[in-house]
């Protein structure tokens, strides 16, 4: 089946005083109907300047090239304003700072109403706009909406204002939401109650989601499949279950080992050896090379082929980790 979004050898790069940077280097992604796919990698990895290529929202000084797709149209070729129409009513994006997309001086209801009457196709009167807005409020769990539509960002409490975007993006019924680390400014329990949300939403509405965030055992419990990029390439990408049971590319699996786990999260952790090359840095080989364990002259040289394993992973690796014995139930990666 044709996926919603299919984005084939994307390459960004930035023009800057230093040059050309490229910061993604041929990256697939395809996101099918009602799936919810994470995107996961250490800081830098480019996860969101693929997602903000996606929506066309990249910077003046990025230069693309690749191919995407969207529901089969070539979203290049698209002028600003069939993007701008196909931002909110097919696809739509939630960044991880609520106040960054809210307008800190119109109420929550302007803002709504905005939302709305961009993405509505006839005119809507004041009171059909306040009814749809206070409706949008109540699907995203937010209290007493009649009379939150009345107050500014900052009487809001963080959870809430990242619940009131989530409206803004529903108001045009996208069929793809794209959340960029949606509750990293978010405390703790608030960062549970934004997942359980959106989890709704896509049961409710049929939405596919594209989770960008850095915590594996939220992938673990929501995500359908993950794709796990490292200096601008998808270096492993499967079912959630397979990757994260027997991971073959030694990123992902150091990604696991570095995991808090045991019942008070207080086990021993191994963090990844090393830093995230910068962009410039990259060689023509493996960019995970100085941090491997299982690396050896080839890595250094030239860059792996993908090979999909019986699992349905794709992996690039010249020495991947050998396959784990399948285990019946796997315990949940952290409490
Ligand atoms: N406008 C720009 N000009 C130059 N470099 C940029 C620009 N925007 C982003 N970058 C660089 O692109 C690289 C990838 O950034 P990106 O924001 O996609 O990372 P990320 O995987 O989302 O990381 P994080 O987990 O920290 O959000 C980074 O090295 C970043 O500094
Ligand atoms: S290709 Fe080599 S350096 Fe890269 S992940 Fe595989 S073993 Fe490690
Ligand atoms: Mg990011």
């Amino acid at each position: 089946m044709q996926p919603l979004l299919d984005i084939r050898e994307l390459h960004v790069a930035f023009s800057t005083d230093q040059g050309e940077v490229p910061v993604v280097r041929g990256v697939d992604l395809h996101i099918g109907r009602s799936e919810i796919v994470g995107l996961v990698g250490e800081s830098g990895s480019g996860k969101s300047i693929t997602c903000m290529a996606a929506m066309g929202l990249l910077d003046d000084n990025a230069l693309l090239r690749g191919e995407l797709r969207w529901a089969g149209q070539l979203l290049q070729s698209q002028d600003d304003r069939v993007m701008s129409r196909l931002r909110g009513s097919e696809l739509a994006m939630i960044f991880q700072d609520p106040m960054s997309a809210l307008n800190p001086v119109k109420t929550i209801g302007k803002q709504l109403y905005e939302a709305i009457r961009l993405n509505s196709p006839q005119r809507l009167g004041g009171s059909e706009l306040k009814q749809r807005a206070i409706s949008l409020l109540k699907d995203v769990g937010v209290p007493a909406p009649d009379h939150r539509i009345k107050a500014y960002p900052h009487q809001l409490s963080g959870g809430l204002n990242q619940r009131v975007v989530i409206a803004m993006m529903l108001a045009g019924n996208p069929h793809l939401l794209i959340a960029d680390e949606p509750t990293t400014a978010l405390d703790v329990t608030v960062q549970a109650q934004i997942i359980d949300l959106l989890m709704e939403l896509r049961e409710q509405r049929g939405m596919s989601i594209v989770l960008v965030t850095h915590d594996l055992g939220v992938v673990a419990e929501t995500c359908d499949r993950v794709v796990v990029m490292y200096c601008g390439k998808v270096v492993e990408s499967g079912p959630v279950e397979s990757v994260l049971q027997s991971p073959r590319h030694p990123y992902t699996a150091g990604l696991l080992a570095s995991l808090p786990r045991g019942e008070n999260g207080d086990d021993e952790l191994t963090p990844i050896p090393g830093v995230v090359p910068e962009p410039h840095q990259l060689g023509k080989g493996c960019a995970f090379a100085p941090r491997c364990p299982n690396a050896s002259g080839c890595c250094l040289s030239g860059m792996p082929a993908s090979q999909l394993s019986e699992t349905g992973q794709l992996f690039s690796c010249f020495s991947p980790q050998p396959v784990k014995p399948r285990q019946p139930h796997r315990a949940p990666l952290n409490e």
